[in-house]
């Protein structure tokens, strides 16, 4: 189970110097820092898909960062399986298989280098990290790219590639960033049923988060959506509770009420 409770993060936002930009001019009132998070907090269950809706810009990447250890929050707890994420770091991502946005894979090694290199990390055997990559990329479908350096990879490539060093030690909790980013019809289907399967008993009731803009996504997926906009958490529950807090019956309207509640009509509009 992973607890989120109040986490706040600002960073600090260097100007550009508009010295040789002719008449582009600083203006002095405009803020330095920008508050990515200031009130995130769910929780979210074994065995259940948790999704982390909101528009560009509301602070899920980066309450996700937060989570996996990458960033420090400035308030708030992080609570992986009873694992406080930023007093114990390492034991809390030991727990957790993680798909950052960037993917950030090494090009020089293959996609089975990559994920065997992260087994091994995690403190698995040579072997035991090599079956896990043959079996994941046979779940992924991705068997024929095993063994072909990473550089050039397409972005669905990168993506599978990523999700399944991610997901080589068999976390007991996996947190993607929009995972299906990339992927065609077939990959998203395939990522979609391995999800499922994840969460059942047989599939080891995976805590599973994952963010995404994709309305369809959610209504197919998800047990339960946070909702998160403005850096704060604006509301959570499953898709027919949120669709009857906001009266309506379309789920995408439903998101434009519960994530622009707090802007003027013609903003929210726009
Ligand atoms: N390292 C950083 N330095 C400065 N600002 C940042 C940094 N990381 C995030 N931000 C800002 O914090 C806010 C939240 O960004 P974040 O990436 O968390 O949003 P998001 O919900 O993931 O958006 P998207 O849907 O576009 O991926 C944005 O305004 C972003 O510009
Ligand atoms: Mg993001």
């Amino acid at each position: 189970m992973i607890r989120i409770e109040h986490v706040a993060k600002q960073f600090a936002a260097p100007r550009t110097k508009t010295k040789g930009l002719p008449g582009l001019t600083l203006k002095r009132s405009e803020p330095r820092f920008v508050q990515a998070v200031s009130d995130v907090s769910f929780t979210a269950p074994d065995g259940h898909i948790t999704g982390l809706l909101g528009p560009n810009g509301a602070g899920k990447t980066t309450t996700l960062r937060m989570l996996a250890g990458l960033i420090a929050p400035d308030a708030g707890t992080l609570v992986v399986n009873g694992i406080d994420v930023v007093s114990r770091p390492r034991e809390a991502l030991a727990k957790m298989g993680v798909l950052s946005d960037s993917r950030g894979l090494y090009p020089r090694l293959s996609a089975r280098e990559n994920i065997v290199y992260y087994g091994r990390l995690q403190g698995m055997s040579a072997e035991a990290a090599d079956a896990r990559a043959q079996s994941l990329a046979q779940m992924l479908e991705m068997s024929e790219l095993l063994d072909r350096r990473t550089e050039g990879f397409s972005q669905g490539e990168r993506m599978k590639t990523a999700l399944a060093r991610a997901l080589v030690h068999d976390p007991a909790h996996i947190i993607l960033d929009e995972p299906t980013n990339g992927l065609d019809v077939l990959a998203t289907r395939a990522l979609r049923e391995s999800l499922r399967w994840l969460r059942t008993p047989a599939g080891g009731a995976k805590c599973i988060i994952f963010s995404t803009h994709i309305m369809q996504e959610v209504e197919k997926l998800c047990d339960s959506v946070v909702v998160v906009s403005h850096g704060r958490t604006v509301a959570a529950g499953t898709v027919p509770e949120l669709l009857a807090q906001t009266q309506e019956s379309d789920f995408e309207e439903a998101f434009v009420k519960l994530a622009f509640a707090a802007e003027a009509p013609e903003t929210a509009h726009r």
